[in-house]
């Protein structure tokens, strides 16, 4: 049998994947030891090998077919593009992407006004500001600490996910508009759910089971 390749995305989503495919059945112990430094991980009896991957890198493995299915943000899906198949919301890694900043910036969401925006999403910001809103804005591309942008004057407002809410709230900042919920999704690659549907479906139906 051909082993299976699943691409997880690192980071604060890691822990809680792993913890809803042990839940499955679907297991990857290893992948969890925190100290280990090897990337990639084996389960012989699942004829199954799991990677942790930087997520915008999640939809692009599995779109090349270097894994067969991947576990990655819905925020990353949609700047990333990729031609994948979506198809199990994990309902995890809840949040939303929203349009945020000073409570005086308001006002130039609502005229309409040539403002700047600050975010890690170019795609989704400027999708939303010109295809949404209809409103010519400046996109400024940041990697991080996006918050900081409304603070020092680099852009009047941001493009961000918000999840509890404090980072925005300790720093002075709010949601000004909801652009989108977003939670952890399964994508697959398109030729693998071709040929390897019935292993796919299986492990969908066991993640569905226990979400
Ligand atoms: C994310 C996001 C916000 C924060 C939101 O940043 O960009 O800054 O989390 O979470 P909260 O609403 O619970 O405060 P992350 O910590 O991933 O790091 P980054 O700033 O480097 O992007």
């Amino acid at each position: 049998m051909r082993y299976l390749t699943v691409a997880l995305t690192k980071g604060r989503l890691a822990e809680k994947t792993l913890g809803l495919f042990e839940k499955a059945g679907i297991t990857c112990k290893e992948a969890l030891d925190k100290d280990t430094r090897k990337l990639i991980f084996t389960n012989e009896d699942l004829k199954m090998n799991f990677f942790l991957a930087k997520g915008p890198d999640v939809p692009t493995y599995v779109e090349y077919g270097a894994a067969d299915l991947g576990v990655v943000g819905k925020d990353t899906i949609m700047e990333e593009g990729r031609n994948i198949y979506e198809v199990l919301d994990l309902g995890i890694g809840k949040c939303r992407m929203c349009v945020a900043g000073p409570k005086s910036a308001a006002s130039l969401l609502e005229d309409y006004g040539q403002i700047r925006v600050a975010t890690k999403y170019p795609r989704i910001a400027k999708d939303y500001f010109h295809n949404v809103k209809n409103q010519t804005v400046e996109i400024i591309k940041l990697n991080g600490s996006i918050e900081l942008s409304p603070i020092v004057g680099l852009s009047e407002v941001i493009v961000d996910i918000v999840e509890t809410g404090s980072t925005l709230k300790e720093n002075g900042l709010f949601v000004l508009e909801e652009i989108c919920p977003l939670s952890a999704r399964v994508v697959v690659n398109q030729v693998s759910m071709r040929m390897e549907n019935e292993r796919i479906r299986e492990m969908i139906s066991a993640l569905r089971g226990v979400i």
